[in-house]
C-alpha cells in the first residue's frame, strides 16, 4: 500500500501527473434494494402505457420474478407483450423478430428482466423497434455492419432493466453485445440512446442464480475491473483505488454468495459491484481497451460458451504472456492491493498475484480450460484470426498494452487449452 503512495509523491515533485480528460454521463436512474422490483410498474408507467417485456427462456418463470413484474405492471395499468425467447449470448435473428413485434404492437418501452443477455437484447430490440433496420447493420465488425454511419446509436425506444444476475453491468450502461450465429460474429453496439431510463436492482432476485453462473458472473465483474486497470493510463489513482476496492468486494462476496446463496449482504454487494464496475465511473480518466473481452467474444461466437467462464479461462495466460512482460508493476500493484501479497520485487509480486487469482478461480469453481468447455484445438487459429478481424477495425491487431497480433492471441488460446 505504502509503495504506490510513495511513487506518486516522488513523481509529483518531478512532473505533472496527468489525469485524462473525460466526460462522464450516467443518466440511468437506479432503484436499489429489497422489494424494489414491486415498483417496476410505476416506473415503467412514467414512460409508456405498453411495454415489450423481454426475458430469457426459463429462469424468470421458475423463480417467480416474471410473475412479480407482471403483477406490478398490471397494478400500474401498463399493458405488456411478453417476449420470452432470449437465449444466453443473444442472437441477431431473435432480436430482429422481437423488434418487429414491438414495432407492430406499438410498444412504447422495452422492459428487460434477466441477466446480461436479456438486458443486451432489450437494448438491441429498442434500436430495431424504432428504426426498423436489422440489428446486424449496427454490430461493430460484422460483415453486414454499417456501424460507421449507424454508431453511436443515438435513438432507441426507452429501456428499463431489471437484472436477475450480477455480472455485466448492462443494467445501467449504454452497451450491448450481440451474436450473429450464422457468421459466427459477436460484437458490441453502443451509444447514448441505449442508456436505460431506469434500472431496478433488487438483490433478492439474484438468490436463485446457480453456483456456476454466480462464479461466471464474478469472473466477468473482475475482468471488467482489471481490463482498463492493466491497459489504461497509469495516473488515475482515484480510479485505480476505486477499482481495487471493487475487486476486493468481488473476491469476498462471490465466495460468500456461493456459500450462502440467499445471503442478502453477499448478493447485494455483488450486484452493486457489477453495476459500478461497468457504468463508466471505474474507468473515467484512465480509459484503456478491453482485449480479453475481444478474445472471449470470439470464443462465445464460435462455441456459445458462458462469457464469464471464457474470460476466466484465458486470463491467466493473458497475464503471463502480455501483462507480465509489458506492465509487471501493474500486476504487482493488483497483487499487493487486492490479494494482499507482501513482496517487494515486482516480478515476484506479479507472479504471486497470478497464482492468487487462479486460487480464487478454483475456490469459486470457475477455473477451466478451452478443452474443458468443448473447444476443438484445430479451431484456435481461426478464432485468433477472427478476434483480429472482428475487433481490429481494419488493422491487423487489437489494442491492449501494445497492439496484439493474431499470433499473440493464438498463443494465449494455446496456453489456455
Ligand atoms: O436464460 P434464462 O432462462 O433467463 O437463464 C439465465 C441463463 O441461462 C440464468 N439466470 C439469470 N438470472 C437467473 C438465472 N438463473 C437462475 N436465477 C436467476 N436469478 O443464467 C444464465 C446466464 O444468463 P446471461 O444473461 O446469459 O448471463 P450474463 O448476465 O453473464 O450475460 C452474458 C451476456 O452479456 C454480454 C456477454 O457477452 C453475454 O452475451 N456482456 C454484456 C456487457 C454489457 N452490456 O455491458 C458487457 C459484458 O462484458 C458482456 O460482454
Ligand atoms: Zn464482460
Amino acid at each position: 500500500m505504502g509503495s504506490y503512495i510513495l511513487i506518486l509523491t516522488n513523481s509529483n515533485e518531478e512532473e505533472d501527473i496527468p489525469l485524462l480528460n473525460f466526460t462522464l454521463n450516467m443518466p440511468t436512474r437506479i432503484h436499489f434494494g429489497k422489494g424494489e422490483v414491486d415498483r417496476a410498474g410505476d416506473i415503467v408507467a412514467t414512460y409508456a402505457k405498453k411495454a415489450l417485456l423481454v426475458t430469457g427462456r426459463s429462469s424468470t418463470k421458475k423463480t417467480g420474478s416474471l410473475d412479480k413484474v407482471i403483477a406490478s405492471l398490471n397494478k400500474a395499468g401498463v399493458s405488456h407483450i411478453l417476449f420470452d425467447r432470449i437465449e444466453p449470448n443473444p442472437r441477431a435473428t431473435t432480436i430482429d423478430e422481437a423488434g418487429r413485434i414491438a414495432r407492430e404492437e406499438n410498444c412504447g418501452l422495452i422492459l428487460a428482466l434477466g441477466g446480461g443477455s436479456a438486458m443486451d437484447a432489450a437494448k438491441a430490440i429498442a434500436t430495431v423497434a424504432l428504426s426498423g433496420r436489422p440489428i446486424h447493420e449496427y454490430i461493430r465488425g460484422s460483415k453486414a455492419s454499417k456501424w460507421k454511419e449507424l454508431l453511436p446509436i443515438k435513438e432507441a425506444l426507452p429501456i428499463v432493466t431489471i437484472p436477475t444476475l450480477a455480472a455485466t453491468g448492462s443494467e445501467a450502461n449504454s452497451g450491448a453485445v450481440i451474436t450473429n450465429w450464422e457468421t459466427k460474429e459477436k460484437a458490441g453496439i453502443g451509444g447514448p440512446g441505449l442508456f436505460p431510463k431506469a434500472a431496478i436492482l433488487d438483490p433478492e432476485l439474484t438468490y436463485t442464480v446457480p453456483a456456476n453462473y454466480t462464479a461466471d458472473g464474478a469472473a466477468d465483474i473482475f475482468t471488467h475491473l482489471y481490463e482498463g486497470y492493466m491497459t489504461g493510463d497509469e495516473h488515475a489513482n482515484v480510479q485505480d483505488e476505486l477499482t481495487e476496492g471493487l475487486m476486493r468486494n468481488v473476491l469476498i462476496y462471490a465466495k460468500k454468495a456461493l456459500e450462502y446463496p440467499e445471503n442478502y449482504e453477499a448478493r447485494a454487494h455483488l450486484l452493486w459491484t457489477s453495476t459500478l464496475a461497468l457504468i463508466g465511473i471505474a474507468g473515467a480518466g484512465r480509459g484503456g481497451p478491453f482485449p480479453v473481452h475481444a478474445m472471449e467474444h470470439t470464443l462465445s461466437a464460435h462455441y456459445d460458451i458462458s462469457h464469464g467462464r471464457g474470460l476466466a479461462i484465458i486470463t491467466p495466460a493473458y497475464f503471463e504472456q502480455i501483462i507480465l512482460a509489458d506492465r509487471p508493476h501493474r500486476l504487482a500493484r493488483l497483487a499487493r492491493n487486492v490479494f494482499r501479497i507482501t513482496e517487494d520485487n515486482d516480478i515476484r509480486a506479479a507472479k504471486a498475484g497470478i497464482a492468487a487469482l487462479i486460487h480464487w478461480y478454483k475456490e469459486i469453481g470457475v477455473y477451466d480450460t478451452l478443452q474443458g468447455v468443448g473447444i476443438k484445438r484445430e479451431d484456435l487459429r481461426l478464432m485468433a484470426d477472427e478476434t483480429i478481424r472482428v475487433n481490429g477495425n481494419g488493422t491487423n491487431t487489437i489494442p491492449g498494452t501494445h497492439n496484439l497480433t493474431a499470433d499473440e492471441v493464438l498463443s494465449i488460446f494455446e496456453a489456455s487449452y
